[in-house]
Protein backbone atom coordinates (compact mmCIF):
# COMPACT_ATOMS: atom_id res chain seq x y z
CA UNK A 1 0.00 0.00 0.00
CA UNK A 2 1.09 3.60 -0.96
CA UNK A 3 1.11 5.99 2.30
CA UNK A 4 1.74 9.94 2.21
CA UNK A 5 5.24 11.26 2.82
CA UNK A 6 3.82 13.25 6.20
CA UNK A 7 4.12 10.56 8.96
CA UNK A 8 7.79 9.46 7.26
CA UNK A 9 8.63 12.83 7.55
CA UNK A 10 7.64 14.18 10.67
CA UNK A 11 8.97 11.21 12.38
CA UNK A 12 12.42 11.75 10.80
CA UNK A 13 12.09 15.26 11.46
CA UNK A 14 11.72 14.41 15.08
CA UNK A 15 14.26 11.28 15.05
CA UNK A 16 17.16 13.65 13.20
CA UNK A 17 17.14 11.32 10.45
CA UNK A 18 16.35 12.09 6.59
CA UNK A 19 14.05 9.34 4.23
CA UNK A 20 15.55 9.11 1.17
CA UNK A 21 14.07 10.17 -2.34
CA UNK A 22 15.28 7.63 -4.97
CA UNK A 23 13.78 8.77 -8.25
CA UNK A 24 12.79 5.84 -10.65
CA UNK A 25 12.99 5.24 -14.56
CA UNK A 26 11.93 1.46 -14.99
CA UNK A 27 10.68 -1.15 -13.34
CA UNK A 28 14.71 -2.67 -12.99
CA UNK A 29 14.87 0.80 -10.58
CA UNK A 30 12.11 0.82 -9.00
CA UNK A 31 12.63 -2.91 -8.22
CA UNK A 32 15.89 -2.16 -6.84
CA UNK A 33 14.80 0.48 -4.26
CA UNK A 34 11.96 -1.16 -3.20
CA UNK A 35 13.77 -4.27 -2.44
CA UNK A 36 16.64 -2.41 -0.70
CA UNK A 37 14.55 -0.29 1.40
CA UNK A 38 12.30 -3.61 2.56
CA UNK A 39 16.19 -5.76 3.56
CA UNK A 40 17.46 -2.63 5.00
CA UNK A 41 13.63 -1.93 7.22
CA UNK A 42 14.04 2.10 5.45
CA UNK A 43 10.71 4.22 4.60
CA UNK A 44 11.37 5.04 1.45
CA UNK A 45 9.91 8.15 -1.61
CA UNK A 46 10.20 6.81 -5.13
CA UNK A 47 10.39 10.01 -7.12
CA UNK A 48 8.96 10.36 -10.27
CA UNK A 49 10.03 13.76 -12.90
CA UNK A 50 7.73 14.42 -15.56
CA UNK A 51 10.30 13.24 -18.06
CA UNK A 52 10.32 10.02 -16.05
CA UNK A 53 6.65 9.81 -16.19
CA UNK A 54 6.01 10.76 -19.97
CA UNK A 55 9.46 7.73 -20.51
CA UNK A 56 7.08 5.25 -18.49
CA UNK A 57 3.79 6.09 -20.26
CA UNK A 58 2.46 8.26 -17.88
CA UNK A 59 1.76 8.34 -14.48
CA UNK A 60 -1.25 5.98 -14.58
CA UNK A 61 1.44 3.27 -15.48
CA UNK A 62 3.44 4.22 -12.94
CA UNK A 63 1.07 3.61 -10.20
CA UNK A 64 0.07 0.74 -11.24
CA UNK A 65 3.32 -0.29 -11.72
CA UNK A 66 4.45 0.56 -7.93
CA UNK A 67 1.41 -0.74 -6.36
CA UNK A 68 1.94 -4.02 -8.13
CA UNK A 69 4.89 -4.36 -7.11
CA UNK A 70 4.35 -3.82 -3.09
CA UNK A 71 1.80 -6.11 -3.12
CA UNK A 72 3.73 -9.04 -5.38
CA UNK A 73 7.28 -8.36 -3.54
CA UNK A 74 5.65 -7.96 0.32
CA UNK A 75 7.09 -4.87 0.69
CA UNK A 76 5.98 -3.72 3.96
CA UNK A 77 7.52 -0.70 4.73
CA UNK A 78 6.05 2.71 4.22
CA UNK A 79 6.43 3.75 0.67
CA UNK A 80 5.45 7.22 -0.80
CA UNK A 81 4.95 7.57 -4.80
CA UNK A 82 5.52 11.47 -5.14
CA UNK A 83 5.99 13.67 -8.35
CA UNK A 84 9.25 15.38 -8.42
CA UNK A 85 9.71 19.22 -9.28
CA UNK A 86 5.94 18.72 -11.15
CA UNK A 87 4.12 21.92 -12.66
CA UNK A 88 0.39 22.40 -11.91
CA UNK A 89 -1.29 20.38 -14.39
CA UNK A 90 1.09 17.68 -14.04
CA UNK A 91 0.28 17.75 -10.11
CA UNK A 92 -3.24 17.43 -10.75
CA UNK A 93 -2.55 14.47 -13.51
CA UNK A 94 -0.54 12.64 -10.40
CA UNK A 95 -3.88 13.10 -7.99
CA UNK A 96 -6.08 12.14 -10.86
CA UNK A 97 -3.34 8.86 -11.73
CA UNK A 98 -3.31 8.27 -7.81
CA UNK A 99 0.06 9.12 -6.80
CA UNK A 100 0.47 9.42 -2.97
CA UNK A 101 2.96 12.70 -2.93
CA UNK A 102 3.16 15.76 -5.27
CA UNK A 103 5.75 18.33 -5.49
CA UNK A 104 4.36 21.83 -6.99
CA UNK A 105 7.50 23.03 -7.98
CA UNK A 106 6.48 26.99 -8.20
CA UNK A 107 10.16 28.69 -7.62
CA UNK A 108 10.35 30.20 -11.21
CA UNK A 109 7.26 32.37 -10.67
CA UNK A 110 6.83 35.51 -8.52
CA UNK A 111 6.47 34.50 -5.10
CA UNK A 112 2.52 35.66 -4.96
CA UNK A 113 2.18 33.43 -8.15
CA UNK A 114 3.79 30.61 -6.03
CA UNK A 115 1.92 31.39 -3.40
CA UNK A 116 -1.55 30.80 -5.16
CA UNK A 117 -0.65 28.19 -6.71
CA UNK A 118 0.58 26.14 -4.03
CA UNK A 119 -2.62 27.24 -1.94
CA UNK A 120 -4.90 25.92 -4.27
CA UNK A 121 -2.61 22.18 -4.32
CA UNK A 122 -2.83 22.41 -0.32
CA UNK A 123 -6.72 22.29 -0.22
CA UNK A 124 -7.00 19.46 -3.39
CA UNK A 125 -4.19 17.32 -1.44
CA UNK A 126 -6.08 17.35 1.90
CA UNK A 127 -9.34 16.21 0.21
CA UNK A 128 -7.10 13.50 -1.75
CA UNK A 129 -5.29 12.88 1.09
CA UNK A 130 -1.82 13.43 0.17
CA UNK A 131 1.36 14.81 1.06
CA UNK A 132 2.52 18.13 -0.32
CA UNK A 133 6.13 19.76 -1.27
CA UNK A 134 6.60 23.04 -2.28
CA UNK A 135 10.06 24.98 -3.59
CA UNK A 136 11.36 28.49 -2.60
CA UNK A 137 14.24 29.66 -4.10
CA UNK A 138 15.23 27.81 -7.56
CA UNK A 139 17.62 24.95 -7.14
CA UNK A 140 20.52 24.76 -9.83
CA UNK A 141 22.15 22.26 -11.86
CA UNK A 142 23.63 21.21 -15.59
CA UNK A 143 21.39 22.30 -18.63
CA UNK A 144 22.87 22.23 -22.22
CA UNK A 145 26.40 22.08 -20.57
CA UNK A 146 26.22 25.06 -18.16
CA UNK A 147 25.50 24.23 -14.95
CA UNK A 148 23.67 27.10 -13.15
CA UNK A 149 24.55 28.42 -9.45
CA UNK A 150 21.89 26.81 -6.80
CA UNK A 151 19.72 29.87 -5.62
CA UNK A 152 19.39 30.43 -1.52
CA UNK A 153 15.65 31.41 -0.82
CA UNK A 154 14.67 33.69 1.53
CA UNK A 155 13.50 32.55 4.65
CA UNK A 156 10.21 35.11 5.05
CA UNK A 157 9.11 33.75 1.80
CA UNK A 158 9.93 30.22 3.48
CA UNK A 159 7.67 31.32 5.52
CA UNK A 160 4.68 32.53 3.53
CA UNK A 161 4.93 29.33 1.66
CA UNK A 162 4.96 27.10 4.92
CA UNK A 163 2.18 28.55 6.63
CA UNK A 164 -0.19 27.75 3.72
CA UNK A 165 0.19 24.09 5.30
CA UNK A 166 2.20 22.15 2.63
CA UNK A 167 3.56 19.20 4.46
CA UNK A 168 7.21 19.99 3.52
CA UNK A 169 9.06 22.64 1.91
CA UNK A 170 12.28 22.65 -0.52
CA UNK A 171 14.15 25.54 0.28
CA UNK A 172 17.19 26.63 -2.03
CA UNK A 173 20.23 26.22 -0.11
CA UNK A 174 23.01 26.51 -2.59
CA UNK A 175 22.55 22.60 -3.54
CA UNK A 176 21.83 21.73 -7.06
CA UNK A 177 20.84 18.85 -9.25
CA UNK A 178 23.77 16.97 -10.85
CA UNK A 179 27.54 16.78 -10.27
CA UNK A 180 28.99 19.35 -8.21
CA UNK A 181 31.64 22.06 -10.08
CA UNK A 182 35.29 21.91 -8.48
CA UNK A 183 34.62 25.84 -7.58
CA UNK A 184 31.11 25.05 -5.87
CA UNK A 185 30.90 26.73 -2.29
CA UNK A 186 29.23 24.07 -0.10
CA UNK A 187 25.62 24.23 1.54
CA UNK A 188 24.45 27.65 2.74
CA UNK A 189 24.50 26.47 6.68
CA UNK A 190 23.43 30.19 7.12
CA UNK A 191 20.22 30.34 4.91
CA UNK A 192 18.80 26.41 6.51
CA UNK A 193 19.40 28.20 9.76
CA UNK A 194 17.38 31.13 9.11
CA UNK A 195 15.01 29.14 7.11
CA UNK A 196 14.73 26.88 9.77
CA UNK A 197 14.11 29.46 12.75
CA UNK A 198 11.29 30.41 10.56
CA UNK A 199 9.16 27.47 9.70
CA UNK A 200 9.73 25.46 13.07
CA UNK A 201 8.97 21.88 12.60
CA UNK A 202 8.24 21.90 9.04
CA UNK A 203 10.44 18.92 7.38
CA UNK A 204 12.99 20.60 5.08
CA UNK A 205 14.37 18.66 1.69
CA UNK A 206 17.62 18.70 0.20
CA UNK A 207 17.28 18.30 -3.31
CA UNK A 208 20.75 17.45 -5.02
CA UNK A 209 21.46 14.72 -3.10
CA UNK A 210 24.45 13.55 -5.42
CA UNK A 211 28.26 14.33 -4.35
CA UNK A 212 27.21 16.38 -1.40
CA UNK A 213 30.25 15.56 0.84
CA UNK A 214 28.60 12.97 4.65
CA UNK A 215 30.02 15.63 6.62
CA UNK A 216 27.19 18.68 5.52
CA UNK A 217 24.77 16.02 5.02
CA UNK A 218 24.80 15.58 8.60
CA UNK A 219 24.96 19.07 9.53
CA UNK A 220 21.83 19.89 7.40
CA UNK A 221 20.03 16.90 8.87
CA UNK A 222 20.90 18.67 12.37
CA UNK A 223 19.42 21.51 10.53
CA UNK A 224 15.95 20.17 10.28
CA UNK A 225 16.35 18.43 6.54
CA UNK A 226 14.42 15.35 6.36
CA UNK A 227 14.06 14.26 3.05
CA UNK A 228 17.03 13.98 0.68
CA UNK A 229 17.09 13.31 -3.15
CA UNK A 230 18.84 11.46 -4.54
CA UNK A 231 18.93 10.69 -8.60
CA UNK A 232 22.05 11.54 -10.86
CA UNK A 233 24.12 9.26 -8.45
CA UNK A 234 22.24 5.94 -9.33
CA UNK A 235 22.55 7.12 -12.58
CA UNK A 236 25.87 7.11 -12.52
CA UNK A 237 26.42 3.98 -10.67
CA UNK A 238 23.79 2.13 -12.92
CA UNK A 239 25.36 2.82 -16.16
CA UNK A 240 28.93 2.10 -15.03
CA UNK A 241 27.75 -1.43 -14.25
CA UNK A 242 25.92 -1.73 -17.32
CA UNK A 243 29.00 -0.33 -19.49
CA UNK A 244 31.63 -2.81 -16.98
CA UNK A 245 29.00 -5.95 -17.99
CA UNK A 246 29.22 -4.91 -22.26
CA UNK A 247 33.07 -4.28 -21.84
CA UNK A 248 33.85 -7.04 -20.39
CA UNK A 249 32.13 -8.95 -23.26
CA UNK A 250 30.01 -10.77 -20.81
CA UNK A 251 26.73 -9.50 -22.67
CA UNK A 252 28.09 -11.93 -25.58
CA UNK A 253 28.56 -15.38 -23.83
CA UNK A 254 26.36 -17.58 -23.58
CA UNK A 255 22.57 -15.39 -22.57
CA UNK A 256 24.09 -12.20 -21.83
CA UNK A 257 22.24 -10.98 -24.49
CA UNK A 258 18.81 -11.77 -22.45
CA UNK A 259 18.20 -8.22 -21.43
CA UNK A 260 17.26 -9.63 -17.76
CA UNK A 261 20.99 -10.25 -17.33
CA UNK A 262 22.22 -7.13 -18.93
CA UNK A 263 19.90 -4.82 -16.55
CA UNK A 264 21.35 -6.88 -13.89
CA UNK A 265 24.60 -5.86 -12.82
CA UNK A 266 23.01 -1.97 -12.99
CA UNK A 267 20.65 -3.11 -10.66
CA UNK A 268 22.37 -4.12 -8.17
CA UNK A 269 25.02 -1.10 -8.29
CA UNK A 270 21.54 1.09 -7.81
CA UNK A 271 20.77 -0.92 -4.65
CA UNK A 272 24.35 -0.84 -3.34
CA UNK A 273 24.27 3.16 -4.21
CA UNK A 274 20.20 3.18 -2.06
CA UNK A 275 21.96 1.23 0.81
CA UNK A 276 24.82 3.80 0.85
CA UNK A 277 22.47 6.54 1.08
CA UNK A 278 20.37 5.26 3.25
CA UNK A 279 22.89 4.20 6.24
CA UNK A 280 24.19 7.87 5.89
CA UNK A 281 20.65 9.42 6.26
CA UNK A 282 20.26 7.32 9.25
CA UNK A 283 17.18 5.71 8.00
CA UNK A 284 17.97 2.32 8.46
CA UNK A 285 15.56 0.45 10.51
CA UNK A 286 13.17 3.04 11.07
CA UNK A 287 9.88 1.88 8.98
P1 LIG B 1 20.65 14.71 -7.94
O1 LIG B 1 20.35 14.31 -9.35
O2 LIG B 1 21.71 15.73 -7.86
O3 LIG B 1 20.91 13.53 -7.08
O4 LIG B 1 19.34 15.46 -7.41
C1 LIG B 1 18.12 14.77 -7.37
C2 LIG B 1 17.01 15.67 -7.06
O5 LIG B 1 17.12 16.62 -6.32
C3 LIG B 1 15.70 15.36 -7.66
O6 LIG B 1 14.74 16.32 -7.37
Amino acid sequence: MLVTAEEMLKKARAGKYAVGQFNINNLEWTKAILTTAQELNSPVILGVSEGAGKYMTGYKTVVGMVKGMIEELNITVPVALHLDHGSYEGCLKCVEAGFSSIMFDGSHYPIEENVAKTKELVEICKKNNMSLEAEVGSIGGEEDGVIGAGECADPDECKKIADLGVTMLAAGIGNIHGKYPENWKGLSFETLEAVKDKVGDMPLVLHGGTGIPADMIKKAISLGVAKINVNTECQLSFAAATRKYIEEGKDLQGKGFDPRKLLAPGAEAIKATVKEKMELFGSVGRA
